[in-house]
């Protein structure tokens, strides 16, 4: 079943279009929500009605509004979206993706799109062999977008040859493998930490740091898409928790803790990608602090270190941690994999403005203590989740 997620599906020009109903059919009777982008061409096979009969939803084929004004849903409609899935594509559109072209609304989308992408080229036999389309197709395919390859067989045009888009079933398949991947986590409770603890020194003054909490959130929503049953241990952050996991909220590193260690016996998986704080105040005064003398002090002691703790309390629990360095990265990396006795560590620079804290991407060193070991470049945060956990089912479940 696909209940829950979000699937757009871009038609373009071709005859194939004429499947792509019994496409939104059967992808909405999984319980995907489904929205439809067409092309002007595409209007000429199948009926804007039909598909948006069989969505539920508004079907948008225009940049602009009825009224003349420009549409947000070239950025809002991917944004929303867990998939997107072009069928049938034809060798104009594909030609317009691989050199980044958009003038209309759905060649628009593709280049405001952050989620898994599926082609299903159909064309005329002659038009899928010449060296443009076969090279605009290495194009994307280097991009890391899906496709699904046209067959051979019958074509519209009476001639016989490959060309011919893929069936409705398999195109069913293939979304369904990227919107579940495989290294499913169905069954799995995973905790995720996240975001900042926060360290007071009287009721308005605090020591934190910069986490904005987006790297753990996107693990936990990554884990959750997968099937497990998540429950995110968040210090205070601005985001708004993923759909359908639960979140328990705390604020210093000793109640962050507390919680871990209250579900540690009922988990099977812990990824830490909390800054927790190394040190607290002793003692946090109970009214204000009021302005004094030029300079002062404050007595800190440590905060225990919970990852290494859980670590020696663990039986059967993976144990994931992330290292946040500004220097000697891998070396530092290897020591806390070691040190803290973890199956996988995820490590970044945190000196780089685009990565690390407070950024929407990543840029990332998984090791894990079997040997294995893989960069990223900078990526979507929720890239990194996936990675991460891809090597964490592929390794250790
Ligand atoms: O939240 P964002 O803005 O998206 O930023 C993401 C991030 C940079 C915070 C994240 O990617 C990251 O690196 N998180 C770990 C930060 C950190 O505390 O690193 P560390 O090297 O100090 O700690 C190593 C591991 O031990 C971490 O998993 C940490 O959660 C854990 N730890 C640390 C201290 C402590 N007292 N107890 C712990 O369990």
């Amino acid at each position: 079943m696909l209940t829950g997620m979000r699937v757009v599906i871009g038609v373009t020009g071709g005859i194939a279009a004429y499947k792509i109903p019994l496409l939104v059919r059967i992808l909405v009777k999984e319980g995907a929500a489904v929205r439809v982008v067409m092309t002007r061409h595409a209007e000429k096979f199948v009926s804007p009605l039909t598909l948006r009969t069989l969505s539920g939803n508004p079907v948008l084929s225009r940049m602009f509004d009825a009224d003349g004004g420009p549409s947000m849903a070239h950025i809002e409609w991917p944004r929303e979206a867990d998939l997107m899935v072009i069928a049938p594509a034809t060798a104009n559109f594909i030609g317009k993706m691989a050199h980044g072209i958009a003038d209309d609304l759905l060649s628009t989308m593709v280049l405001t799109l952050n989620t898994p992408l599926l082609i299903v080229p159909s064309m005329n036999t002659r038009m899928v062999n010449h060296p443009a389309v076969v090279q605009n197709l290495a194009i994307l395919r280097e991009r890391g977008i899906h496709i699904l390859d046209a067959e051979t067989g019958d074509l519209a045009c009476g001639e016989e040859g490959a060309g011919r888009m893929a069936e409705v079933d398999e195109i069913v398949q293939v979304a369904r493998a990227l919107l579940v991947p495989s290294g499913s986590l169905s069954g799995k409770r995973v905790i995720v930490t996240a975001g900042p603890t926060l360290e007071p020194i009287d009721p308005v003054r605090y020591i934190g740091n910069r986490s904005s909490g987006k790297m753990g959130y996107a693990v936990a929503a990554e884990a959750q898409r997968r099937g497990a049953a998540v429950t995110l241990v968040s210090g205070p952050s601005g985001l708004e928790p993923p759909r359908g996991v639960q979140i328990v909220r705390v604020t210093t590193a000793l109640e962050m803790r507390e919680a871990l260690l209250a579900r540690f016996a009922e988990t099977d998986v812990l990824i830490m990608a909390a800054a927790v704080g190394d040190y607290r105040v002793v003692d946090p005064a109970p009214e204000k602090i009021k302005k004094g003398p030029v300079t002062r002090s404050l007595e800190l002691t440590a905060n225990p270190d919970i990852l290494q703790e859980l670590s020696r309390r663990r039986d059967r629990q993976v144990l994931v941690g992330f290292a946040a360095e500004t220097d000697h990265l891998e070396a530092e990396a290897r020591r806390k994999l070691s040190e803290k006795g973890l199956d996988l560590l995820v490590a970044n620079d945190v000196s780089k403005p685009d990565s690390g804290f407070g950024a929407d991407n990543n840029r990332v060193l998984i090791l894990d203590r079997l040997g294995g070991r893989e960069t990223t470049d900078l990526v979507p945060k929720g890239e990194v989740a996936g990675r991460l956990l891809d090597r964490l089912s592929a390794a250790f479940l």
